[in-house]
């Protein structure tokens, strides 16, 4: 009987044990992929800035911000498809660390498709991130979730990584937001393979928030991207979820960005209104360098 009860005991301990170790593997894990993800910050121009004015704004930018570039906080600037090549040119000659994104492509190579561009012609003048999703496109030009598929994989099989946006259309419960970004992602990403994938930014962009100076509180924000990447772990794997930056959009600006950004699962912010000046952009990579996950490493 006391032999039982000694190894009970024992048995117990081991498991406690265990599961101690497995936990802490599990925190120093996370920790780990924490600090090894890139913070990112992009500006969306939209459809924004003459062409001397994007110019002008886009050299504003490069000379401010080119030193708080590095591997640990990326800067993407998204023009309209006009300054692309001047701004291709201007970021890699010499090179400034900071990447071109677009804010739309079409999803086939070539064609005959009047108006539109391609990932291939987006790729030659050096962009290397597209935006999909964005609710103006979803919205006003109806672009529904298997189109949204479309863009996502042209764009991962021509090398080039997506930005893809989701969020919620009203104020609602955490809850149903949540149910509403997870189809989102079901619907135009859970195709993709693994490598393609670990190449897709994410961006929460409840729509009420877009343009109109009201966000959520912070913290609801690091709640929904904590629900997000446990989606992308639920079909990809702790691992890969951790590896996904997902920034947040919606009236990001310099005087909410430091808030937003010291939680752990904001990685950084897609801005709108607040790209279109430089000092208020320079002064949200500011807020995104200021924090210890960026200017410790
Ligand atoms: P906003 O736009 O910062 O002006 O709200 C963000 C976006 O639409 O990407």
């Amino acid at each position: 009987m006391i032999y039982n009860v000694k190894v009970a005991k024992t048995w117990l301990l081991l498991k406690i044990n265990r599961s101690i170790t497995f936990v802490s593997t599990q925190i120093l894990t996370s920790y780990v992929l924490y600090m090894t993800r890139p913070a990112m910050i992009v500006a969306n121009w939209k459809m924004n800035m003459r062409w001397a004015e994007g110019l002008a704004l886009a050299d504003a930018v490069i000379q401010r911000v080119s030193p708080f570039v590095s591997p640990t906080l990326q800067v993407v600037l998204m023009p309209s498809y006009l300054h692309l090549a001047a701004l291709g040119a201007r970021l890699t000659s010499p090179p400034r660390g900071i990447q071109l994104g677009a804010q739309n492509c079409h999803h086939a190579p070539e064609g005959p498709y009047t108006g539109e561009v391609s990932v291939p012609m987006l790729h030659d003048v050096g962009v290397r991130y597209v935006l999909v999703g964005h609710s103006e496109r979803r919205r006003q030009w109806d672009e529904g979730p298997t189109l949204l598929a479309h863009k996502v994989t042209a764009i991962c099989s021509h090398g080039l990584q997506p930005v893809f946006c989701c969020g919620e259309q009203q104020r609602t419960t955490m809850q149903s937001a949540l149910a509403i970004v997870q189809q989102q992602l079901a619907d135009s990403l859970f195709h993709l393979s693994e490598v393609a994938m670990s190449q897709v930014i994410l961006a929460y962009e409840p729509v009420w928030a877009i343009g109109t100076g009201c966000t959520p509180a912070p913290a609801q924000v690091q709640e929904m991207h904590s629900g997000i990447r446990e989606t992308i772990a639920q079909q990809y794997g702790r691992t890969l979820a951790q590896q996904i930056p997902i920034l947040y959009g919606g009236s990001c600006n310099p005087h909410n960005a430091a808030t937003f950004f010291t939680y752990p699962d904001v990685d950084g912010g897609l801005i709108g209104g607040a790209s279109l000046q430089a000092d208020a952009f320079v002064k949200v990579v500011e807020a995104m360098h200021a924090c210890p996950r960026v200017c410790l490493r």
